[in-house]
């Protein structure tokens, strides 16, 4: 696989929505499952978008609009502005290209990048990809803990040896969910696509069979596991998959760098709470002690406004990425990356907000922002 081949970009896609209706005609079946599909009834993966539609904008009008810009800092960096892809396992399902393709269209749109530890492609071989773009977001290395702390180690090393600047540890799936859509269509990886990173991993030990999940809870990770990373890194660790004020607290307080309001595209636990919805009480639990991010549904410009307006820093995209490589590979998802970030552009023009600082809870037709103003 050499650098990803340029691509015509389909004619008639104008918003995400175009890109995700011509990928589920490009994908198969099989593909198609595993990246568009939720838990269980798909109540949380359909609340996801519900929520950031249920909140109506309050624009302010007249403003001072002049040198405005969507530009803002994460973990001491700047970023062009606040939209980073989500870490999204075998991308190579989608186009040949895969991850190669999504870090190369991340960095063209000044994007940030969070590989999943499930990547079909090599670790090294994505961050070398884009490590000499000068304008390119910040990379990062999404972790699943594995049973084997030597496995673990030396994973640690090779994404440090590879200078992924953060880490973001997963924390709200020690087990997958009931992925019905998955089972139904009788999901397998394709030969020749696979979670390359995790070749060396030694088989899982015996566990008692006894407990929950057939004894694989025995080796999942617990906040004890966390204090272990931080040990044994030097990357600043975000946690993602974050829904209560009362977990995010223990995290600010157990040190981390920052946090990810997720609850992994409504792909873990259906029925759990819609990432709008957590977010407010999140954001006011932790003040401004932490970076916040958040994802789930993220599909206009104008939901990014919400997630600033509720407290976020900045959002993930996951899913978009994947409609985006389906239609035109790094194209595709550079366009994806474009649009959303018009999008947001004209949001805030019309909202009244030159500055990424200037979008405040003010500006959503509901609590606080609201009351000040009747
Ligand atoms: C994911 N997500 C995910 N998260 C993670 O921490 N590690 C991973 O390997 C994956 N893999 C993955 C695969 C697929 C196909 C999807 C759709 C999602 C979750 C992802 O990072 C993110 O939280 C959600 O995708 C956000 O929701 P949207 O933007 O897809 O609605
Ligand atoms: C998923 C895992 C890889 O959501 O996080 O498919």
């Amino acid at each position: 696989m050499s650098a990803p081949e340029p691509e015509r970009l389909p004619p008639g896609l104008v918003s995400l929505a175009d890109h995700e209706a011509l990928a589920r005609t490009r994908l198969d079946a099989n593909a198609l499952a595993y990246f568009e599909g939720g838990a269980g009834d798909e109540h949380t993966l359909g609340a996801n978008r519900e929520a950031w539609n249920e909140i109506a904008l309050y624009p302010r009008i007249l403003r001072r609009l002049a040198a405005g810009s969507t530009r803002t800092t994460l973990l001491g960096r700047s970023l062009a502005h606040p939209i980073l892809l989500a870490p999204v396992a075998f991308q190579r399902l989608a186009h040949a290209d895969g991850e190669l393709a999504c870090a190369h269209a991340a960095a063209a749109q000044g994007a940030g990048m969070v590989v999943s530890t499930q990547a079909s492609i090599s670790l090294e071989r994505i961050a070398s990809a884009i490590a000499d773009d000068p304008e390119r977001g910040p990379l990062w290395f999404q972790l699943y803990l594995q049973h084997d702390r030597g496995f673990n180690r030396e994973l640690l090393a090779r994404v440090e040896a590879a200078a992924y600047e953060a880490l973001v540890l997963t924390v709200d799936a020690p087990c997958s969910g009931a992925r019905d859509r998955e089972r139904r269509a009788g999901f397998s990886l394709p030969p020749g696509i696979s979670a390359v990173n995790l070749a060396a991993l030694p088989p899982r030990p015996r566990t008692g069979g006894s407990g929950l999940c057939g004894g694989l809870m025995e080796l999942a990770p617990d906040w004890d596991e966390l204090a272990w990373l931080q040990q044994n890194t030097r990357l600043p660790i975000l946690l993602k998959g974050i829904l209560r004020p009362d977990d995010a607290r223990l995290a600010a307080d157990a040190g981390v760098a920052g946090l990810i309001v997720s609850n992994h595209g409504g792909r873990v636990l259906d029925t759990a709470v819609a990432t709008a919805r957590a977010l407010p009480a999140i954001a006011e639990a932790i003040g401004h002690r932490l970076p916040l991010l958040v994802d789930g549904g993220i599909r206009r410009g104008t939901d990014v406004l919400k997630a600033i307006a509720l407290g976020a820093d900045a959002v993930l995209v996951g899913r978009p990425a994947i409609h985006g490589l389906a239609c035109a590979g790094a194209l595709g998802v550079a366009h994806v990356l474009r649009l959303l970030r018009d999008e947001l552009e004209i949001a805030m023009a019309l909202c009244g907000c030159a500055r990424i600082e200037d979008i405040t809870r003010d500006v959503l037709d509901r609590g606080e922002g609201q009351r000040r103003h009747t």
